[in-house]
């Protein structure tokens, strides 16, 4: 061990399990490339300002967990707390929304940082598979992602996650149930912080964990009873659209986000396995962030699904993942020729796109055989002296233990017929 640790709320990918969250991430991705989304990427860090207005001045991700600071240069900026704002910037940068295609379609999946309390699914590096679809109000496009992120699950073989589904309104109608929310809380006892938070945020307030005060949130005003008809027409034919598509989901009045862009449709994924931390993915449409960092008005909608914490539903499920062998054959030379002769012959294999390994620095027949059976390979090819002088090598099959001469110039054909 070194003297350093990886930091705080931190951990590592190392294999086997690294091979895990590459099969999740993409089992999450294939349902978008095939569903006409591009791929993305954009910089670790951003503005500070551009978190600030888009999630939202007032969310815990902003005033408690961003990795803020200023560069030498005297730059402000944040490491990525999410990604929908980074997206849409990127977009509008290049003017994606201006080439009369909308919407703009687009996932990415990478690395984000929040400054949170470390606990089990809760990170402080945490890794996202995302997908936002701008520049168009249509309620397939809700339902579409909704279906592909549970396309993207059920393909994993998950079974035990619910989709909670509720409607945050549109600016005509949420700011009249934020007043009555608002005349509500302030009858309530509450401690100083939280009437400060429903006087800036008042439906934060519906999402507090605690039971005090909880119990005092029965009978709150739901914004469900305060939709307007545009949006309450808008969220019933997102239900339809994905009713008929087979998914079931649950309606959740009490559903609210952590961050402040929302609008109408919101939904989160939610495995039962995962203890306090459940929320395996979330998402939903952000008509009005694009005009809140300068844009143009661009209604929009995504979601992004937690690669950490899927792979944590999937060990809750007992699920394991049909991983592709990571190498089919290993080769293991005994004597200087051999290892020339055996090298060519991985080379080989390897271009004709057969996963295939070797034993180096100079190792007994036992030793590499031991590596050879930790490698998971398939065959084995071993080559001494005496082989070479005879033309052949030895091949062996690992599961049968079977082992026959080939032709030296026949392995790799041979190999790659037993394994197509
Ligand atoms: P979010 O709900 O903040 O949404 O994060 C989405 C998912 O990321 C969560 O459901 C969770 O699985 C994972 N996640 C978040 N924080 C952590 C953490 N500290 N440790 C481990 N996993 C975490 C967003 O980020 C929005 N940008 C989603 C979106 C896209 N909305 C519209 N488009």
């Amino acid at each position: 061990m070194s003297t350093f640790k990886a930091p705080k709320g931190t951990y590592d990918l190392i294999p086997p399990d690294s091979a895990k969250y590459l099969a999740v991430r993409d089992a999450i991705a294939a349902p978008l490339r095939n569903s006409g989304y591009g791929y993305i990427e954009t910089p670790g860090f951003e503005s500070v300002e551009l978190f600030a207005r888009g999630v939202g001045e007032s969310t815990d991700i902003v005033t408690k967990e961003m990795y803020a600071f200023e560069t030498k240069g005297g730059d402000r900026l944040a490491l990525r707390p999410e990604g929908t704002a980074s997206v849409l910037r990127a977009a509008l940068e290049a003017n994606l929304h201006k080439a009369g295609n909308l919407p703009v379609k687009l996932w990415y999946s990478g690395s984000y940082y929040r400054y949170e309390r470390p606990q089990k699914g809760r990170y402080r590096h945490f890794s996202q598979v995302g997908a936002e679809a701008i520049g168009a109000e249509d309620p397939a496009l809700d339902a579409e992602l909704i279906i592909l992120a549970d396309q993207a699950y059920r393909s994993l073989g998950l079974r035990d996650f619910r989709i909670l589904l509720n409607s945050l309104g549109d600016q005509e109608c949420r700011p009249v149930y934020r007043a009555a929310l608002q005349d509500f809380l302030r009858g309530l006892d509450l401690d100083e912080e939280t009437l400060r938070r429903a006087d800036i945020n008042p439906l934060r307030v519906l999402d507090d964990k605690r039971d005090d005060v909880q119990k005092q949130l029965v009978g709150a005003p739901l914004l469900r009873d305060y939709l307007c008809d545009a949006c309450k027409a808008y969220h019933e034919e997102v239900r339809e659209l994905i009713t008929a598509a087979g998914v079931s989901f649950e309606d959740d009045a009490k559903l609210v986000r952590g961050l402040d862009y929302y609008t109408r449709t919101t939904f989160e994924f939610v495995h039962d396995g995962l203890g306090s931390q459940s929320a395996v993915g979330g998402g939903g449409r952000y008509d009005g962030l694009s005009e809140m960092i300068g844009g143009p008005a661009l209604p929009s909608v995504g979601w992004a699904l937690g690669v950490d914490r899927t792979v944590l539903a999937l060990e809750a499920e007992g699920v394991t993942l049909e991983l592709p062998a990571s190498t089919s054959v290993f080769a293991v030379p005994l004597g200087d020729e051999a290892r020339r002769v055996l090298f060519g012959v991985v080379s080989e294999l390897r271009r004709n796109g057969v996963a295939a390994d070797f034993s180096y620095g100079a190792k007994g027949l036992k030793g590499a055989m031991k590596n050879a059976n930790r490698s998971g390979a398939r065959y084995t090819v071993v080559a001494g002296e005496r082989d070479l002088a005879e033309g052949v090598v030895q091949l062996k099959d690992m599961e049968s233990g079977e082992q026959v001469a080939v032709g030296v110039n026949e392995i790799v054909a041979e190999l790659e017929s037993r394994l197509s």
